[in-house]
């Protein structure tokens, strides 16, 4: 019954739609301090330069006007590797984000004392707390300080209310007082979101201390916190005023986070970079050793961190910035995070971030063989990469019925296609939505057979032909 009302409503619908008497662009351009409308026609040479972007768009029907407005929204932010960055004569972290020259010059020449919000990670706050502080102090900047347990179990709204109660008692300037997010990537997510909902958009810098949220969390659009059990089912896109990247934080991180890192930067190169795979498989185990620190003496490699971040935050970047909001659903990103999200947070806190994502990897890796994409030898060169990269391959909850059950999923949240990442080679990939249930079987039985006992150690049958490569 109500089936049939619905096609009634269509079909009125329709028909005043069909009787539409006249539709209208129009322009907008500003004069003096208001804006007025113009059409196409009668937009003249003086009208140049003050033209907006937008367009509104009139429709006149018998039943009345109706308004569409079309309103690009443009956001620009930096993405700055620095050195020192807590040293006080370093401008970065008060004025790094001011990209127009006036309005920098202003902000040095004023008198008025700059104010800064902080959040900080509260394991990074019991590292370097004091030289935030020193920071701020010899800066003679107005700041608060809130160290926070920004950990996964935690990321909730419950520590985005207590940001934003703390902000609101501080009080800043919602156009040049941006807050300042300094921690992992759940840190800079918290952060983030606070801020898009402070004032409804209220500008903030992230720095990174984590070499995942180096690589990975600081350089995007999203924030997010987790609900109901789903990772990051509440967020926005506002990507940060800036990102401020210094390596020399990376030195502070437990040896696994390193790896968990390291599994983002393997995405990127499987995907895009046959130069950044190679890398990681001769200098990856020496990047992990030394926690990508390059000035330690060591020689040759000392290149091998600033090449491999610079290539993994390129390659990200051109991937990200013409989908900043994620529209076009065909992200090669998304590989190794069609399955991970499940696992991840099935066995929450057992595998990090990271390691769900190379374990989703791993298994895509033997559906790409399966479907000869990759050879024998490419295979067994990427699983060996993995384990001297010290991530796992294999998880005993990824069971055939959890990978059916995350595509399943990832079919209904992405327009009906799953629209899988797969490698096509070393450093190529494409996207699939024609893998059978055939291939995954098989591909999961090889998968599980050959792996499943790997404990960390690259199986025998594939250690044959790789002496050549590493
Ligand atoms: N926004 C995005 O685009 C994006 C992208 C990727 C991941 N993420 C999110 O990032 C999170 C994972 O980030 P993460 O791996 O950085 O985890 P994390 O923020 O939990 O940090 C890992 C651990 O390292 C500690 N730590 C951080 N910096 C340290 C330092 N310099 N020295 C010593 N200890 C330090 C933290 O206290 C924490 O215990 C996930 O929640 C994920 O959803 C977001
Ligand atoms: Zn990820």
């Amino acid at each position: 019954m109500s089936f049939t009302k619905k096609i009634e409503v269509t079909k009125a619908d329709d028909s005043r739609r069909s009787k539409r008497l006249r539709k209208t662009e129009f322009s907008l351009v500003q004069l003096k301090s208001t804006w007025k409308r113009r059409t196409g026609k009668c937009l003249s040479q003086n009208d140049k330069g003050r033209v907006s972007a937008a367009k509104l768009f009139e429709s006149v029907t018998e039943h009345g006007h109706s308004w569409t407005v079309v309103s690009p929204i443009i956001f620009t932010y930096k993405v700055v590797q620095s050195q020192n960055l807590l040293d006080p004569s370093n401008d970065t972290l008060l004025s790094g984000h001011i990209r127009d020259l006036h309005q920098l010059e202003a902000f040095k020449s004023s008198a008025k004392p700059v104010k800064r919000f902080v959040v900080i990670d509260e394991t990074v706050n019991n590292i370097y707390g004091s030289q935030v502080t020193k920071y701020f102090e010899a800066r003679n900047v107005i700041y608060r300080i809130l160290p926070l347990p920004t950990t996964e179990e935690n990321k909730s709204m419950e520590l985005v209310m207590k940001i934003l109660e703390e902000v609101h008692r501080f009080g800043i300037d919602r156009r040049t007082e941006p807050i300042i997010a300094i921690g992992g990537g759940v840190c800079l997510d918290i952060v983030g979101l606070a801020a898009s909902l402070y004032r409804r958009r209220t500008p903030y810098i992230r720095v990174p201390t984590t070499l995942l949220s180096y690589i990975d969390a600081s350089v995007g659009a999203k924030t997010g916190v987790n609900f109901a059990n789903c990772k990051n089912k509440l967020g926005s896109y506002i990507p940060p005023a800036a990102a401020f990247l210094d390596r020399s934080f990376i030195q502070t991180i437990p040896r696994r986070h390193i790896s968990n890192g390291l599994a983002e930067m393997l995405k990127m190169a499987l995907m895009k970079h046959k130069g950044l795979f190679e890398l990681l498989e001769t200098q990856g185990r020496f990047l992990l050793d030394s926690k990508f620190q390059s000035s330690n003496g060591l020689g040759d490699h000392k290149d091998a961190a600033s090449v491999s971040t610079r290539v993994a935050i390129e390659t990200m970047l051109e991937e990200l910035a013409p989908n900043l909001w994620e529209d076009d659903l065909d992200r090669l990103v998304d590989f190794g995070h069609l399955i991970s999200p499940e696992l991840e947070m099935k066995v929450l806190p057992a595998l990090l971030h990271g390691e769900a994502v190379n374990i989703d990897m791993s298994f895509m890796v033997y559906v790409s063989r399966e479907r000869g994409f990759l050879t024998e030898e490419d295979t067994a060169r990427v699983i060996h990469c993995m384990l001297q990269l010290e991530l796992p391959v294999w998880h005993e909850t990824c069971t055939l019925s959890l990978i059916r059950k995350s595509l399943c999923e990832r079919l209904q949240h992405s327009g009906g296609l799953v629209r899988m990442p797969l490698p096509t080679g070393l450093g190529h990939a494409d996207i699939f939505n024609d893998t059978s249930d055939e291939t995954l079987t098989r591909a999961f039985e090889k998968w599980y057979k050959e792996l499943s006992s790997s404990d960390h150690t690259i199986p025998e049958t594939m250690t044959l032909n790789l002496s050549q490569h590493v």
